[in-house]
């Protein structure tokens, strides 16, 4: 088949458009300014955590340069130049505060978006209409609607973008979801997932301060409320404040909710309700729930979502994973691989019961083979930078297209909603509506002026 055709049915199919005219270029003078080097020349948007190891993953590629480093926080944005030059030999040519001048600049091919998530749509949406393509981090966004408006930008802008639940290019989590796929474990009626964290136990309440020296703490805010600053709220604690985030729900949840939903080949599901609150730190500074279970309705099953800050003891003695239960066994799916384990008959026993021991079950009535842990290569985020590298010459859809990091994280903003108001929700996808009004408000986006939310 020509190749154009061939790689614009590859993204059509995948991601169900329309013929849009994506295939125009020749891409390999495209990329670089400079013909011989033929670089893709990267800005990387919020330094200090994940967009870093991001950014240093892909530096890990040859036919690959950093050129722009972007940071409201001149301790990061110096700390990471600093960095770059011992890696690269030079410091990147362009050191910005103000992330709209990574998207001005011409040079830049591909942006890294690693900041916080109240911070991944504008700079994305700019991007794209720019001609830019994105690793963008997960949760794609902070609420349903931009995460909407997201897709829609790359899609009119035919950009490329990798949203970094980089398990979708860690390959045991295929080889499990195939695994599932296959029937092997007779009808799976009930999937959990599930993250136990001891790291995130509790924020005490600490005063407002000023601002650290060097920091623009209004462009730190962007669209969220104006408030004082308080520590607790800044770097990497932003995740448990709902003007910036949602919570160990959206953090981990997309990662691992996403492959129960590809394991079991559905998408959102009409259904959700959430329960929780702040069970285990009612005084302590977060917002959101320390504690939350939600139940998510499918035809024939359920999926689970159960999470707890401070507790460790998550199912199947792991901190966090997913495990999918059929009649004939259940597959245990984490970061550290996968594997089955076998339902097996039990004689009938009498009063007191012991369960589970091991001389009740009967011999050779396992009713399927078990699967020893088969390990995970721990290359997964190496794997989605070189997928997306790869993605950005041949314009195919790379391995988390931005579809799905929008759903995931839909699901995940809808869990929290229902949480919030206190109620089980039904959820209508083809209108993108729930049935409550209360629910519709915290769909929305309200941006803070004189930011906007950008017109797609
Ligand atoms: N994929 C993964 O495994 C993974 C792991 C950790 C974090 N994350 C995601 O990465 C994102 C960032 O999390 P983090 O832990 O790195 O946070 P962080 O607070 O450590 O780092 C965010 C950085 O962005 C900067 N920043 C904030 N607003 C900015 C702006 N307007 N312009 C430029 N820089 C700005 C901050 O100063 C900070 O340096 C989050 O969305 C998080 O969910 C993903």
């Amino acid at each position: 088949m020509d190749r154009r055709i061939f790689l614009k049915k590859t993204i059509i199919s995948a991601a169900g458009l329309s013929v849009t005219p994506l295939i125009h270029h020749n891409y390999s003078a495209l990329y670089g300014q400079d013909a011989p080097s033929n670089k893709i020349k990267i800005g990387l948007i919020g330094c200090r955590n994940q967009g870093w190891s991001n950014l240093k993953t892909f530096l890990q590629y040859p036919g690959v340069e950093c050129i722009s480093l972007c940071d409201v926080d001149d301790e990061w944005l110096y700390q990471r130049a600093a960095e770059i030059e011992k890696i690269a030999g030079k410091k990147p040519p362009q050191l910005v505060k103000d992330w709209r001048r990574v998207i001005d600049n011409k040079d830049v091919d591909m942006v890294i978006i690693g900041t916080p998530d109240h911070w991944h749509c504008l700079p994305l949406v700019a991007a794209c209409e720019a001609g830019k393509d994105v690793y963008v981090e997960k949760p794609l966004a902070n609420s349903i609607e931009e995460c909407d408006l997201m897709v829609k930008a790359t899609r009119k802008y035919n950009r490329i973008v990798q949203v970094g639940q980089w398990q979708r290019s860690d390959p045991h989590w295929d080889e499990a979801a195939a695994y599932v796929q296959s029937g092997k474990l007779g009808q799976v009626r009930t999937v959990k997932v599930w993250a136990y964290q001891t790291s995130k136990w509790t924020l005490p309440v600490v005063p407002d301060s000023t601002p650290p020296a060097g920091v623009d703490y209004d462009m730190w805010l962007g669209p969220a409320p104006k408030r004082h600053f308080n520590q607790n709220r800044f770097h990497y604690n932003f995740r448990f404040f709902w003007d910036y985030a949602g919570g160990l729900m959206a953090d981990w949840g997309v990662h691992l909710l996403d492959y129960a939903m590809k394991a079991m080949n559905v998408g959102l599901p009409s259904y959700v309700y959430g329960a929780g609150g702040k069970f285990g730190y009612p005084d302590d500074a977060m917002e959101t729930p320390d504690t939350l279970m939600a139940t998510y309705r499918y035809p024939g099953f359920n999926i689970i979502w159960d999470h707890a800050c401070g507790i460790g003891n998550g199912l199947f003695d792991r901190r966090e994973g997913v495990a999918f239960f059929g009649e004939n066994g259940t597959l245990l799916l984490t970061r550290q691989g996968w594997e089955v384990i076998p339902e097996q008959a039990v004689n009938s026993r009498s009063f007191p019961y012991c369960y589970p021991c091991d001389s009740e079950k009967k011999p050779n009535t396992l009713r399927i083979d078990p699967v020893a842990i088969r390990k995970g290569g721990g290359k997964g985020l190496y794997l989605h930078a070189g997928n997306l590298l790869n993605c950005i010459k041949t314009r195919e859809l790379p391995n988390c297209d931005i579809a799905i990091g929008a759903e995931v994280a839909k699901l995940s903003h809808m869990t929290n909603i229902s949480c919030r108001i206190g109620t089980a929700l039904n959820w209508d996808n083809d209108k993108g509506v729930f049935d409550n009004k209360e629910a519709n408000r915290l769909i929305k986006a309200n941006y803070r002026e004189p930011w906007k939310l950008p017109k797609v």
